[in-house]
């Protein structure tokens, strides 16, 4: 069992600087669970405050019931795993993972027998005799993982323990790590800043920004419902496509986002239920318009989804193509900035040609410009 919960805490370093701020989380047995932004919002004070690492300095933490803010790192029965192995250069794999045991005065037979365990889950017991400067950086990291796992921790805090490896072995210890923690069972807790690992990893995700959090929620959720600009632009990528844009009250009750600078003329038509659900649609009102690049359509695609009269003289001039084989990304310059329309491989436009483009406005998101708010953000959906 672990119930993790955390009350208003805070970090406070200094009279003006705080490391967090205000955290509010309720982690549950079982749950993966991840803290992703930016570098310096937090995340690693966060991780280390649970732990026992940090002070906290306002707030409470609560761990099973019991409140720990006093407790001492050993006694809250979690394990820190960190992206720099911490293994001991002059004990073997079999020494490292049997150390904690070892401390704890287990007996031997109880430790042979946990090491051979952990060493078969994570496939490194051919390896058992070797020192860590014969290891790989991903046969390291097991054994960083395993000395963890031994433990029997009440969770595991993971401070972005895949970074140091390579773009293959990451994505690879990804999938090792969801079938570990369905295997044990045990309350995860993962720091990354890569906004991919959060999404592939978390079955609930905590989005931070200097030292707060934005968004808590599965990561579909989170992608599909951002609650503002900055959630909404830093999960996914190519990152959602932002457009400075004027509301324009037309004839017919119609209501039309009207874009602003270099886009002049280009024109997206909001639906009824929109206009309803962003609440004031004043003439004239400035808005940031977003689309993901994948809810942007060339002619072939709107004309299939039926949505070609919501947008008007959206033609633009293609900077950049990239073919992945299972799409073809474009790209375009607006407003001095390069933005992203995820297309079907089968569109063949070169750089350099002009392009017809139509949004799904369905899909879009409408934000504040001065509170960053997304006003189409649905409170129910969370
Ligand atoms: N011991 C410390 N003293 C002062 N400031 C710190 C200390 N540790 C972290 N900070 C600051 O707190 C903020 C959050 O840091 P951190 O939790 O390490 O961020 P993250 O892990 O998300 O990159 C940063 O601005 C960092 O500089
Ligand atoms: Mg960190």
């Amino acid at each position: 069992m672990s119930e993790i919960a955390l009350r208003n805490v805070s970090r406070q370093f200094d009279p003006e600087h705080y490391g967090v701020k205000d955290f509010n989380l309720d982690i549950h047995d079982k749950e993966f669970v991840i803290f992703v932004g930016p570098s310096g919002c937090g995340k690693s004070t966060t991780l280390r405050l649970i732990a026992g690492l940090e002070e906290i300095t306002d707030g409470e933490l609560w761990i099973d019931g019991q409140l720990c803010n006093y407790l001492e790192p050993k006694e809250r029965g979690m394990a820190m795993v960190f992206q720099n192995y911490a293994l001991y250069p002059n004990m073997t794999v079999y020494g490292n993972l049997a150390y904690a045991l070892k401390i704890r005065k287990v007996p031997k037979k109880e430790i042979q027998e946990r090491v051979h365990q952990v060493a078969k889950i994570l496939e490194i017991e051919s390896l058992l005799d070797r020192r860590p400067s014969a290891l790989s950086g991903g046969q390291k990291q097991r054994v960083a993982i395993g000395s963890a796992i031994i433990r029997k921790p009440k969770a595991f805090l993971m401070d972005e323990p895949l970074s140091n490896l390579d773009a293959k072995l990451r994505a690879q210890m990804r999938v090792e790590l969801l079938k570990l923690h369905e295997q044990l069972g045990t309350t995860m807790i993962y720091v990354t800043h890569d906004q991919t690992e959060a999404m592939t990893l978390g079955t609930k995700i905590v989005v931070m920004k200097a030292g707060y959090i934005q968004q808590v929620g599965a990561p579909a959720k989170i992608y599909n419902n951002p609650i503002n600009l900055f959630v909404a632009g830093f999960l996914g990528s190519p990152s959602m496509n932002f457009f400075k844009c004027r509301i324009k009250a037309e004839a017919d009750n119609r209501v039309a986002l009207v874009m602003e600078e270099s886009g002049q003329g280009k024109k997206f038509y909001l639906s009824d239920p929109l206009t309803k659900r962003m609440g004031i649609t004043a003439n004239g009102r400035q808005v940031i318009l977003g689309i993901r690049p994948e809810d942007i359509y060339d002619e072939d695609g709107a004309r299939e989804l039926g949505i070609m009269d919501q947008t008007e003289n959206m033609e633009e001039i293609v900077v950049n193509r990239e073919m992945t084989g299972a799409e073809t990304i474009l790209y375009f310059d607006e407003q001095n900035k390069t933005h992203a329309v995820r297309l079907k491989p089968e569109n063949k436009t070169q750089t350099g040609d002009k392009i017809k483009l139509y949004f799904d406005m369905e899909k879009i998101h409408i934000f504040d410009p001065e509170t960053e708010k997304n006003l189409l953000y649905r409170e129910e959906v969370q």
